[in-house]
């Protein structure tokens, strides 16, 4: 009886699939704008991307890794590692052993990049795949000897338009299919960091011209017929927060710059000692009330940001909106980087395509989360990582969740039923209880039979 049920219910599945574009290898499209900050979705419009997030999935806040730059977390999300894990632990590095310098300007050695193993890579060892990617940071780097097939020397001048247009066209055109691509663009991290968050004029327009981008890529892949098979992820790396130039930590003031290296400035300072590690730690210990001064070995546990050479010996943490500087004015009027626990720099998760349910709203998963769901979304083992596929079950078609309202439900569902159950069996014993004489004369009658007979 139990093998029928399976083998109709795998009948109904395989007859449901049997077609055409199901029987292709899945695909995906993996979409960041930078420093897009989660409540930007409350606090501003965005037509196109709510149409999309309607027919799809919404997250509303991706808890990211610290430190909450652009390097670090965009390489979580395709390896599933906390940034100790993965090696990429700022956007400016420095390693002691080999003397080797890192910034986003210069981040071509692969030997940055090679601690951990980015899925396009991992896609790419599978027969009959390719990647390609039209940006994402190492996307241009031979990371254990492999770029994507198809991919762009990182260029910020280079249009949306070119990037949508190049992508798009190996997702058609390639041999073999490309399955996992990226698109990468800078907006909105570089007008919140010009403006500030805070900049409600400029920001509207600004996350205005990124709806009207999200319109044109659906518009494109609807247009090339990629709509319905293709699936997309639209996230980013962090958010934003607003600064002050009443908010400075001027370290000039505490101790003298030959005393020190920096590689790293704000808002998490990278300090390496030139003396004695506990001067310079005790000299920093009192420089502000306004950020936190951790000796290595003591950096808190929940950053995972410790087991790591490119750590530095002492890291500075301004708090939220504060900014490290050397004797210097305010930089920028808006930035990230700080604690990954605070909300102002969550990004959120949409996505939509056949992997996804339609019009499925989600609290919160951690971005590291997002690469277990990628690699079962495109059939991959994935490898060794911080995230948790079960975080992301909900969001899948084919995978069986609960949440917690839904989880309610049941059990309130279930103990109606019983009760009427038990309700019902009640009334039916009184009913069968009422007949019992009667039956009992009839079993008297019966009785009466063999002697009639
Ligand atoms: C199956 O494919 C055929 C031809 O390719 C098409 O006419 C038909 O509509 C498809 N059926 C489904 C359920 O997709
Ligand atoms: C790869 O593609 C070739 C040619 O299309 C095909 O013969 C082969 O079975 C494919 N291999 C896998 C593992 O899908
Ligand atoms: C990227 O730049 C390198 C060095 O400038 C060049 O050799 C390579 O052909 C470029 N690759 C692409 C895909 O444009
Ligand atoms: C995009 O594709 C066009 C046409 O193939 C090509 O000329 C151009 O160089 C590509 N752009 C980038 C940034 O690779
Ligand atoms: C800070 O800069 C000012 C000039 O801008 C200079 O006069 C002052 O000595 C500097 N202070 C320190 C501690 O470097
Ligand atoms: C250290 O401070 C002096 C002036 O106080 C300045 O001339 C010098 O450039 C600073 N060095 C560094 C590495 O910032
Ligand atoms: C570093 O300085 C501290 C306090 O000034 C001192 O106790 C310690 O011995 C010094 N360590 C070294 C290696 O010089
Ligand atoms: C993260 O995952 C890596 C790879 O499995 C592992 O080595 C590391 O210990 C994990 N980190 C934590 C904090 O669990
Ligand atoms: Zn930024």
């Amino acid at each position: 009886m139990k093998s029928l049920v399976i083998l109709l219910f795998s009948g109904l599945i395989t007859g449901c699939r049997g077609n055409s574009s199901h029987s292709l290898p899945p695909k995906l499209l993996l979409v960041s704008f930078d420093g897009f900050r989660a409540d930007y979705l409350q606090n501003y419009e965005f037509p196109h991307l709510q149409n999309f997030i309607k027919e799809g999935v919404l997250v509303e806040h991706v808890k990211n890794v610290f430190i909450t730059k652009t390097f670090p977390n965009h390489y979580s999300i395709v390896t599933g590692l906390y940034e100790e894990s993965h090696g990429i632990v700022a956007n400016s590095m420095y390693d002691v052993v080999t003397k080797k310098h890192f910034s986003d300007l210069d981040d071509k050695d692969p030997f940055w990049w090679n601690e951990a193993v980015p899925i396009w890579v991992t896609n790419q060892l599978q027969e009959n795949r390719s990647s390609a990617a039209a940006m994402w940071p190492g996307t241009d780097v031979p990371i254990h000897n492999t770029t994507p097939s198809y991919f762009m020397n990182y260029s910020s001048s280079v249009s949306f338009e070119e990037r949508l247009n190049n992508i798009t066209t190996w997702l058609i055109n390639s041999n073999p299919p490309v399955t996992f691509a990226t698109l990468y663009w800078e907006e909105p991290d570089a007008s919140g960091h010009k403006y500030g968050p805070e900049d409600k004029e400029n920001m509207y327009r600004v996350l205005k011209e990124i709806d009207d981008l999200i319109g044109e890529l659906v518009h494109k892949l609807k247009v090339l017929g990629l709509w319905e098979n293709l699936n997309v992820i639209i996230t980013s790396d962090h958010g934003m927060t607003q600064c002050s130039k009443d908010r400075l930590i001027n370290l000039d003031r505490c101790i003298d710059n030959s005393s020190y290296a920096l590689i790293d400035l704000t808002p998490v300072a990278a300090v390496l000692p030139k003396i004695n590690t506990t001067e310079v730690y005790n000299k920093l210990k009192v420089c502000s009330p306004h950020m936190n001064v951790y000796l290595k070995e003591d950096i808190p546990a929940r950053f995972h940001y410790q087991h790591n050479n490119r750590i530095q010996p002492i890291i500075l943490v301004a708090d939220e909106g504060w900014t490290i500087v050397l004797n210097k004015s305010l930089p920028k009027l808006g930035d990230h980087g700080y604690d990954n626990s605070l909300s102002s720099m969550h990004p959120f998760l949409a996505a939509h395509g056949p992997a996804f349910h339609k019009g499925y709203k989600h609290n919160t998963i951690n971005s590291v989360d997002i690469y277990p769901m990628m690699c079962h979304i495109l059939g991959l083992k994935p490898r060794p990582n911080n995230g948790t596929f079960g975080h992301t079950k909900c969001l899948l078609v084919d995978q069986w969740c609960i949440n917690l309202p839904e989880a309610v439900g049941i059990v309130i569902g279930a103990l109606l039923v019983l009760t009427t159950l038990t309700g019902l069996i009640i009334i039916m014993q009184n009913r069968l209880s009422v007949p019992r004489p009667f039956s009992r004369l009839q079993l008297q009658e019966d009785d009466d039979d063999p002697l009639i007979e």
